[in-house]
């Protein structure tokens, strides 16, 4: 029997060794404590057959051997459990010095940063902003403002039209009708906003742009008032000094009209080999004029008592000028190699 228990402490250390996991360490509990056939459980049984005296021996020798394998299965799955437990830390380890995933973040188009500028400079001038529609009917986008049938703006190749009816418009000019149904004079409004015109895409058009009207409504109001606000306007958005000269045009809901230029805000009319103005001086802003009678009455607002100035110029043009870009087609592109640069 003894050298049956240092036989099985022998094999019970090399077993120990074999541990590795759990499973490992169920399997060697097993083998040794399991109720049916554990060794330890054998040799009890064996325990029955001995001499009295050999059996207190050899009871004491399987105590000691159950004790100390009792002990070591312990320490065994402590360890094992330490084990464990040291794994998870680590692959839960989060390592808070390792530099984090920025998002990519947006940034408004350039149109609307423009856009957001000219609203700003009208806006401490004392204009607010105006909505319309982009669809419109053509008593808004032409009967009421003075352009009659027939007129060249009003057909079909230049128009898109959707019915008899309706059209998307061909210019911000018909917030200029819904403000003064809208409102009682005097006012001043300005109305940014998309139009629609049968264009082909090329460096300076585009199907859609963008264009901002501006109308002023009140008693006396002249051509000299018109002049003045395009100028500080103009001053404010480049920052500089501006000149600018009215060229007689015709627009039939304007009397007078004018085309109107300002003084190239990058040589000042000085430079002949410019690259803005192209040695002209001068760069075109676009119309203006006198509200004529005729919108103010189909408006009912009374051309006896009141007087107004309209202007219009393109947004898409002006961001072109801020931002120093020759072709206004990258601005509908929706290429983000272009568009991240404007942050
Ligand atoms: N609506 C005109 C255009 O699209 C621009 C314009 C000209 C607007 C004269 C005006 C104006 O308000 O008075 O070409």
């Amino acid at each position: 029997m003894k050298d049956t228990i240092s036989e099985l402490h022998k094999q019970f250390c090399a077993d120990l060794e074999t541990i590795l996991e759990a499973t490992d360490f169920q399997r060697v509990r097993d083998q040794y404590f399991s109720r049916k056939n554990g060794q330890v459980t054998l040799l009890m049984k064996e325990l029955g057959k001995l001499s009295p005296e050999e059996r207190r021996d050899a009871g004491k020798l399987i105590n000691d051997f159950k004790n100390f394998a009792e002990q070591e299965l312990d320490s065994r799955q402590e360890e094992l459990k330490r084990r464990a437990e040291s794994l998870a830390l680590e692959r839960e380890r989060v390592d808070i010095s390792i530099p984090g995933h920025r998002p990519a973040l947006g940034s408004p188009h350039p149109i609307v940063r423009a856009r957001q500028r000219i609203e700003d400079i009208f806006v401490s001038m004392g204009y607010s902003v105006e909505d319309g529609p982009e669809i419109d009917t053509t008593f808004y986008n032409f009967d009421a403002l003075n352009i009659p049938q027939g007129h060249p703006a009003r057909e079909s190749q230049d128009t898109f039209y959707i019915n008899d009816e309706l059209a998307l418009r061909s210019q911000t000019s018909n917030v200029q009708i819904h403000a003064m149904q809208r409102r009682k004079p005097p006012f001043r409004v300005i109305a940014p906003g998309k139009v629609f015109r049968r264009d082909t895409p090329d460096p300076t058009h585009n199907p859609m742009f963008f264009q901002v009207e501006g109308l002023t409504v009140g008693k006396n109001i002249t051509m000299g008032d018109l002049k003045g606000t395009l100028q500080t306007f103009l001053e404010k958005l480049f920052n500089r000094a501006i000149t600018l000269r009215f060229r007689p045009s015709y627009f039939p809901f304007v009397e007078p009209g004018a085309e109107t230029d300002f003084s190239c805000y990058l040589c000042a009319s000085k430079n002949s080999g410019c690259r803005v103005c192209k040695g002209t001086g001068w760069i075109e802003l676009g119309g203006s004029g006198m509200v004529h009678p005729n919108v103010l009455q189909a408006c009912n607002i009374d051309p006896q008592e009141y007087s107004g100035f309209a202007f219009g110029f393109g947004i898409d043009r002006m961001t072109a000028m801020l931002y120093g870009i020759d072709d206004i087609r990258h601005f509908f592109a929706g290429d983000l190699r272009f568009l991240t640069q404007f942050r």
